[in-house]
């Protein structure tokens, strides 16, 4: 009987000095992370900051309390599956500014929590689809300034709750379809500086809360009938220096939200009657810098009852006459930029019932008469 209560004793003392041990080890771990990192004590273990520590591999292990997550400006090449298991209370992850080439399949899975990954600045060149399953709770994904070349459907599936994707400075050349298709609540995409040349019809469709599309610095070369579809709420439109030669009848159709579109440093020719139909709360639409001589008269019809619709520019193409009703439903228009065309003579109705109108910019064109009555509409000119 002795003898075994002994042992059981003893055994007892073993667990607990087992158990000594691996807390020790933790603690120790824990602690050498803070010995590298530096870990607030006011913020009691919830913000552990490794920021420019030159790291070249993760830390072992984090401590479990952690909620904040700096390891920006380091020298991390790779996340593994399964980095940062432990840290189910994790919100914000900042892994921006390193080296990162791959990121494995399943390196989130369980931050669940995840409110903000910063992944920006690094050499991702390829996201595996499935690589951010797990990140529920994710809002703001940062991926600007890596080498990414598509984007695969599945790619961001189980980011349900995602509100703002940064993809600007990347070399995108390929989207496949339904990449976006569970992003429903996504409201800023950014996919500025890339290489896109064709964007497929519905290829936005299920972005029903997308507010700001940047698309500038792309090559795509035309525009089409339903690219834009489904895009109920889209305020801003930006395609700055692309190549777009042609903008099919009714692109822009589904944009009734829109406030503003640019169109600067494209190859557009020519601005057709169904051109920006539906376009029914624009405010601004942008048009420098492009290759425009006609404007088709009933162009901007469809605007006669948008008080919205003030400012409009086609300054620095290759317009020669402004013909009779060229402008004929921009009543409410109020700045018209046309410097820097070619254009030589206005019509006498030219200027039809724009009475709104009160800055045109007409500089450096080859006007040398005016025909009587150009002006009879616009009587609230200012500025000429
Ligand atoms: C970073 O680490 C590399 C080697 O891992 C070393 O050569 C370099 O001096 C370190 N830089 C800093 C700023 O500590
Ligand atoms: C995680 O957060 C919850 C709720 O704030 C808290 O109860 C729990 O102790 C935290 N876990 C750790 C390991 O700190
Ligand atoms: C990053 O690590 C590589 C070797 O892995 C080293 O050559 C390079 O200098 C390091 N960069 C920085 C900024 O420390
Ligand atoms: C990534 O993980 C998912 C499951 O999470 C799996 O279905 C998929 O095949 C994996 N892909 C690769 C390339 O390992
Ligand atoms: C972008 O991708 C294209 C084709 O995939 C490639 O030819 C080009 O070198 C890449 N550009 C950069 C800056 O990586
Ligand atoms: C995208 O992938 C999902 C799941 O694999 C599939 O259900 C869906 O049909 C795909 N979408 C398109 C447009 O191919
Ligand atoms: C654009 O496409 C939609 C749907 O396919 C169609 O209903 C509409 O008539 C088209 N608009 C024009 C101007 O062709
Ligand atoms: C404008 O069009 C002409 C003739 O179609 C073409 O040669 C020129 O390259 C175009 N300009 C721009 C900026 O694309
Ligand atoms: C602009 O379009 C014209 C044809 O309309 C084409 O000849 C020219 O190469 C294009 N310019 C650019 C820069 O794409
Ligand atoms: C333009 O309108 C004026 C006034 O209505 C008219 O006299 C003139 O003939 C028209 N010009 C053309 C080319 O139709």
């Amino acid at each position: 009987m002795k003898g075994a209560s002994c042992w059981v004793i003893l055994l007892m003392f073993a667990l607990l000095e087992a158990w000594r041990l691996k807390c020790l080890a933790v603690a120790n771990q824990e602690e050498s992370v803070c010995q590298i990192c530096s870990c607030p004590v006011s913020w009691k273990g919830q913000v552990v900051k490794c920021t420019g520590k030159n790291l070249t591999q993760l830390p072992s292990s984090f401590p479990a309390s952690t909620k904040i997550l700096y390891l920006d400006q380091n020298n991390l090449t790779r996340i593994s599956r399964g980095a940062f298991l432990n840290l189910r209370n994790l919100t914000y992850l900042n892994l921006g500014l390193n080296n990162i080439k791959y990121v494995e399949n399943g390196s989130f899975k369980s931050l669940s929590i995840l409110e903000d990954l910063y992944l920006h600045d690094n050499s991702i060149e390829s996201l595996t689809p499935g690589v951010f399953d797990g990140l529920e709770s994710l809002t703001d994904l940062m991926l600007q300034n890596n080498k990414i070349s598509e984007l695969l459907n599945g790619t961001f599936r189980g980011v349900n709750s995602l509100v703002k994707l940064y993809l600007q400075y990347n070399n995108i050349t390929f989207i496949q379809e339904g990449c976006f298709e569970n992003l429903l609540t996504l409201q800023t995409l950014d996919l500025h500086t890339n290489s896109i040349q064709t964007i497929t019809p519905g290829g936005f469709e299920n972005l029903e809360y997308l507010s700001e599309l940047m698309l500038d610095n792309n090559k795509i070369s035309e525009l089409l009938n339903g690219t834009f579809s489904g895009l109920d709420r889209l305020n801003y439109l930006s395609l700055i220096n692309n190549r777009i030669q042609r903008i099919a009848p009714g692109t822009f159709e589904d944009l009734k939200a829109l406030r503003s579109l640019s169109l600067n440093k494209n190859n557009i020719t020519e601005i057709r009657s169904l051109t920006f139909k539906g376009l029914r709360y624009v405010k601004k639409i942008l048009l420098e810098n492009n290759n425009i001589t006609t404007v088709e008269p009933g162009a901007f019809h469809s605007f006669s009852k948008s008080r919205f619709f003030n400012h409009l520019s086609i300054a620095n193409n290759k317009l020669e006459i402004i013909k009779n009703k060229t402008f004929s439903g921009l009543n409410y228009l109020y700045e018209l930029y046309m410097d820097n065309n070619d254009i030589h003579r206005i019509e006498a109705t030219g200027f039809y019932r724009m009475r709104k109108l009160r800055y045109l910019y007409l500089r450096g064109n080859r006007l040398r008469c005016i025909a009587y009555g150009t002006f009879y509409y616009t009587k609230n000119l200012y500025k000429l």
